[in-house]
């Protein structure tokens, strides 16, 4: 290994606790026997982040509990993996149960990463959650940590073979990426012990990745998993309609921190073009490469963007063709043109029809987010009246909606009316809400600085109101909130993106495009709700009045100069 490739240094905290670890058992089995605390201790606390659950509590309820001296009431958020996020109707159904009965939101999420979250398990449950998942075939193993996370795939009912294909890698990429320590079969499922030694951990090592790691399979044209906020993409190159090899991208990210230079968003570098064949070893040699040169000093500088940037695009290839043993050779041409779900039905060439139901934030609950409107929409009872007579499959997709896919044509009339009567199906869902997002943020994201999800609704009221006043009735805008600089919600890929600064405070980033290829850049900071309506009021007239046609908003910004064009990521993003 070329060590001067290496970052000398204290090594940061969490790599002690990767390292003693033993293989990611820590002492999980003795802090779920203690019940004198609800929560994990130690290392435990982030231990179990590989074992796909974050520790939470209600920020709602935390200075009440404080005021009353009692400890936060920890709970856990559990993130399945899912690669390309497909759900058969019989794992529904029992993820449809387990919310109901022992999460004290009573949701199933989806999210941004094309799988669905659980929030607030108690401790005593956890154990029941992962077996439970396990009994239909599902687990949570390295979808949070240092790891490669949950692999996703463009869902595209259309072209079923290119799907079929290009979801069977992802489902391969996971597999193949996957820790192989035994110890989530051990701690949750009750399985024999077997000591792990390095031996048995090729690709991660004893002291895994520098930093979280997420892959996708994307189907051009559309990028509705946004490969530019992925260490690594595989994009799906096929003739004929068959699947023929990948271009591979690596080194996207979104993440940054307010205030901190040293970290920003950055796009994926296009590697070429690989045959089918070498994908396994590509995705290893990326993945060990980024193990070996990685940040461990600086999180904030370990993830792969930041390794590129810091050994140069030439050298990390140059080292991937080596372990992989392979030549990357031209890229094949292919073109993003889209990102958004297309809501409602289609048909796929196989001649069965796929339902895409808009679900606003992900979150599958029966009383809708938009309560103070008046709109009560049951679809989570909707969903479960779906699976119990569904012969197809449900494709969650990375913008937070689902696909019941599949669907013969003598069936369509029955979906259709349970869809339609649970508000699953809603004509009246404008374009401008389809095009919005929001990550989670409070009031169970530790990390939230600003309301998101509980935000996005009214706000997309408000903007729907601003485009009808402005001629722009059924135009819409790539809009995404998140709560704070992390950029669950992918708002640096978003035509006007707001990140949570602060309570009600918002920094604006305006000017990524259609096809999600360009980072979005700061407009304004620490604007309030009003300000960001005032905001959005006169930059969409403009938009109304100057733009040349069918021109979206992303580009009018850019080209009449409202922001300049974000380029290359660190120097054009921070203007110097
Ligand atoms: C340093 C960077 C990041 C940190 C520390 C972080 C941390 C977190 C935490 C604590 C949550 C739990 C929120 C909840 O469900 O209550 C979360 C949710 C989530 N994060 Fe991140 N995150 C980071 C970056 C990202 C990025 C860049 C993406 C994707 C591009 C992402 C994707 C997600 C997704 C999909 C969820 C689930 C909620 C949703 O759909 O919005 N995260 N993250
Ligand atoms: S962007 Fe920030 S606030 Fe939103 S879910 Fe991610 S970590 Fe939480």
């Amino acid at each position: 290994m070329t060590t001067e490739l290496i970052v000398k240094g204290k090594l940061a905290d969490n790599e002690r606790l990767k390292a003693e670890s033993n293989f990611l058992r820590g002492t999980i089995t003795e802090d779920l026997k203690n019940r004198i605390t609800g929560g994990f201790t130690t290392d435990n606390f982030h231990l179990i982040r590989l074992h796909g659950m974050y520790q939470q509590d209600d920020r709602d309820f935390r200075a009440e509990r404080q005021k009353q001296k009692l400890e936060p009431l920890h709970n856990v958020m559990l993130r399945a993996r899912l690669p390309g996020g497909i759900i058969t109707p019989k794992q529904w159904l029992a993820i449809d149960k387990f919310a109901d009965e022992y999460t004290s939101y009573g949701s199933i999420r989806l999210t941004t990463r094309q799988t669905f979250q659980f929030h607030g398990v108690l401790k005593p449950n956890i154990k029941l959650m992962h077996q439970t998942l396990n009994s239909i075939g599902i687990d949570a193993i390295a979808t949070a940590g240092d790891v490669n996370r949950n692999v996703l795939c463009t869902p595209n009912p259309i072209e079923s073979i290119v799907h079929q294909e290009a979801y069977e890698w992802a489902k391969k990429i996971s597999e193949h990426l996957l820790p192989k320590t035994r110890a989530y079969a051990e701690i949750w499922l009750d399985e024999e012990k077997v000591e792990t030694t390095e031996h048995d951990e090729p690709i991660l090592g004893s002291s895994y990745l520098p930093r979280k790691f997420k892959t996708t399979v994307v189907i051009p044209p559309s990028n509705d998993i946004d490969v530019h906020a992925n260490d690594l993409n595989f994009v799906a190159i096929s003739d004929n309609g068959k699947l023929v090899g990948f271009n591979v991208l690596v080194g996207g990210g979104l993440a940054m921190t307010h205030g901190d230079k040293s970290t920003y968003p950055r796009k994926a570098d296009d590697f070429g073009f690989i045959s089918l064949e070498h994908t396994l070893a590509v995705a290893e040699a990326v993945v060990t490469t980024q193990r070996d040169w990685g940040n461990r000093v600086n999180r904030k500088n370990a993830k792969t963007k930041y390794t590129l940037d810091r050994v140069g695009i030439d050298t990390f290839k140059a080292e991937v063709e080596k372990r992989a043993e392979i030549t990357f050779s031209e890229s094949r041409p292919y073109e993003f043109t889209e990102r958004g779900d297309r809501i409602g039905w289609v048909k796929g060439i196989d001649n069965k029809h796929h339902l895409t139901v808009f679900i606003e934030n992900g979150r599958i609950l029966d009383t809708s987010s938009n309560e103070k409107a008046g709109i009560s929409k049951a679809l989570k009872s909707g969903m479960r009246d779906i699976a119990k007579i569904h012969q197809g499959d449900f494709r969650l997709t990375a913008n937070q909606n689902l696909i019941i896919a599949g669907v013969a044509e003598e069936d369509k009339a029955d979906i259709e009316k349970i869809a339609r009567e649970s508000g699953l199906i809603d004509d009246n869902v404008s374009n401008q809400r389809k095009s919005s997002m929001a990550c989670v943020a409070f009031p169970t994201c530790p990390l939230a600085m600003a309301e998101a999800e509980r935000y996005l609704p009214k706000l997309v009221d408000d903007v729907e109101i601003i485009l009808d006043k402005n001629g722009l009735a059924g135009e819409s805008i790539i809009l995404r909130v998140t709560g704070c600089p992390n950029g669950c919600g992918r708002a640096m890929l978003a035509e006007i993106g707001l990140v949570g600064k602060g309570p009600g405070k918002y920094n604006m980033y305006l000017g990524s495009n259609l096809g999600g290829t360009r980072i979005p850049k700061l407009y304004k900071e620490n604007l309030n709700e009003q300000d960001i309506l005032t905001e959005i009021d006169s930059l969409s007239a403009r938009w109304a009045a100057e733009r040349n046609q069918d021109e979206a908003f992303g580009d009018f910004a850019i080209r009449s100069g409202i922001v300049s064009e974000v380029k290359i990521s660190v120097r054009d993003f921070y203007d110097d």
